[in-house]
Parts: C-alpha cells; structure tokens; sequence
C-alpha cells in the first residue's frame, strides 16, 4: 500500500482516517481494529476532553469559566502509553493513572461541557493535530471530518440507535464490575447526545462527504472492513 506524504515546509502530512459518531456508536473498537490492520496511530480525543473536564473536577473549576478552562487546555500534562493497538490505552493525568477515572459518566459529562465552550475547542486543535504521524491516523472523536482532520482520506460517521448504545455502554461497565443502571444509562446519553448535537461549537454532525454507517446491526469487524475496503478505493480507485 502506498500511503501519500506530502512534505510541506516542515510538516508533513499522513493519511487519515476519521471516526465521528455519537457515544458508544461503536468508535473506540472500531477505530482499534482499524489501527492494528493498519499500523496507524489512534487519536482517541474524547480522552482529551475527558482529562480536561476531570482536571477541572479536581481543581473545583466552573465548567462554564471558558477562559480559564482554555488556559488549563493549554497546560494539561497527559501521556497515552501503550501500543495503540493495546486493548486498553493507559492514559496519565500529570503522571497518574487516570484511564478508569476518565470512563466514568461524571468525567463524560464534565467533558461534554467543557467541550462546548469555543475557547477550549481552539486550545485543544493543536494537540490533536500532533497525532498525525507516518503512516498513518485513525481520528476517534465528534469533529474530527468537520474541523480538526477537514482533508482526511476518508470520513466516516458511525451511527447506531441510543437504546443499542445503553446497552453496549452497561455491558462495557458491567463487565469492568462497574454497577449501573440501563436505564440511568439510557437517559444520561440521550441528554449528551442532545447537547454535543446542539452546540453552536462542532457540533456532532457528519461531514458532507463523510459515509454514513449504522452500527446496529452489523459487528465491528464488520464495520471495520467496510471502512477499510473505503481507505483501499480512495487511494487505488
Ligand atoms: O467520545 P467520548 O465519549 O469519550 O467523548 C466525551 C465527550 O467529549 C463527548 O460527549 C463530547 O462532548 C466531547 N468530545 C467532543 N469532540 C470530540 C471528542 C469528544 O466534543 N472530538
């Protein structure tokens, strides 16, 4: 396969593939299956958002003061590590581990309204655009074909109905041991969905010349061939 590099100036730009969608629509497995067939990078940006809404938890921060909570953008201290095929990427938070405490729906939430807010939309653009490395980047995230990866190979937005995703969300937590309630967990991605599709900021929609695919029905390996048969067509067509 021949990935194209265009050198420009001192950047360089690898091939991407974008994966937006809703929460739970399937993304993290996707988008992990994706890297390993490939040998890409993963940017997983719902984490970055997650470790910003946790640390403003942490330092008791309004989740609405844009201005310091884009300065706090700027300065977070984070490091993935692990290869990003691992199952789970470990994810630290000035120097601790943090990859359980960014799961939680507190941090999900904290993250939807942090990343509401413009200023800190900017303060992160410049971290996600790090990740696009040779060979290549799978971009997990809501914007990531609208705004931060607007010239990706190829766009996807995964779609799956919010029931089916309650139930994929509490199966993920039972089996780390964690206990909710399917109905709790219905109701809380009804209301994230509903303010990550309504933001004036990025908000969750598909790119224009992203391809839409329902993850309801079909496995994420599935899925994953599909997408992959796409990358292969946009650069041998
Ligand atoms: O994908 P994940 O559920 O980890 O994302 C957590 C929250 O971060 C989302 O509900 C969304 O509000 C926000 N997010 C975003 N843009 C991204 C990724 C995540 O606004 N690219």
């Amino acid at each position: 396969m021949t990935a194209k590099i265009f050198h420009n100036d001192d950047t360089v730009t690898a091939p991407v593939i974008t994966i937006d969608g809703p929460t739970a629509s399937g993304k993290g497995t996707i988008s992990r299956l994706l890297a390993e067939r490939l040998g890409w990078e993963i940017l997983d940006s719902g984490a970055l958002y997650r470790l910003l809404g946790l640390k403003a938890l942490q330092q008791n921060l309004p989740l609405d003061d844009e201005p310091a909570l884009a300065q706090l953008a700027l300065e977070l201290d984070i490091r993935f590590s692990g290869s990003d095929t691992d199952e789970e990427i470990q994810v630290f938070l000035d120097n601790t581990n943090v990859s359980d405490e960014i799961r939680t729906e507190k941090s999900g939430a904290a993250a939807s309204k942090v990343a509401a807010l413009p200023q800190v939309r900017a303060a992160l653009l410049d971290k996600q655009r790090a990740f696009r490395q040779p060979p290549g980047l799978i971009a997990d995230g809501r914007d990531m074909g609208t705004v931060v990866f607007p010239d990706a190979q190829v766009k996807i937005f995964l779609t799956a109905s919010a029931q089916e995703r309650a139930k994929r969300r509490y199966n993920q937590l039972i089996e780390k041991g964690v206990s909710v309630r399917l109905s709790d967990l219905f109701e809380e991605i009804a209301e994230r969905d509903k303010r990550d599709s309504n933001r004036s900021a990025a908000p969750l929609i598909a790119a224009e010349d992203a391809v839409e695919l329902d993850t309801s029905e079909i496995t994420a390996e599935q899925a994953a061939l599909r997408i992959l048969e796409l990358y292969q067509n946009s650069i041998n067509p």
